[in-house]
């Protein structure tokens, strides 16, 4: 039997997080296969249906890595994503899929070493807590 590797979905600003991540690439910080980055133009444009789309379409856990507090572009993105990801925390917990599936993470272009960690440290922690439930149901529909 094969060991359960999570897909994870990254939600990555542009200005921060997306180039961080190129440059853990190119620096030769490894981060994780499993984690599929979508470049999105401020966290602020993530809404609570793409996080929930991802989970419904397979995604075993979403993080949403933006600029920090403060250095958002388009001003309060980062902090209406921030709560967008509280949001959808707290409802996973309540249909007890887990609000650890969800996590907000914040960081500049320069930091490749932190997207590198968070990404490492995410995909470990949704390892550990195995399948999304929702891709389980789905399969056992369609079973
Ligand atoms: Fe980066 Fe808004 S521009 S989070």
């Amino acid at each position: 039997m094969r060991a359960f590797e999570p897909i994870i979905v990254a939600f990555a600003c542009e200005y921060c997080a997306y180039t961080a991540a190129d440059m853990a690439g190119s620096l030769g910080m490894s981060y994780p296969p499993n984690v599929k980055i979508i470049r999105v133009p401020c966290t602020g444009k993530v809404d609570t249906l793409h996080l929930m789309r991802a989970l419904q379409k397979g995604a075993d856990g979403v993080l949403v890595a933006g600029c920090y507090l403060g250095d958002c572009h388009y001003k309060n993105g980062n902090l209406r994503a921030q709560q967008r990801v509280g949001y959808v925390s707290r409802l996973l917990d309540e249909i007890g899929i887990g609000g650890e599936r969800v996590m907000m993470t914040f960081m500049s272009a320069g930091q490749g070493n932190v997207f590198a960690q968070v990404a490492n440290e995410f995909t470990e922690k949704i390892r550990n807590l195995g399948p999304n439930p929702v891709k389980l149901g789905a399969g056992k529909a369609a079973a």
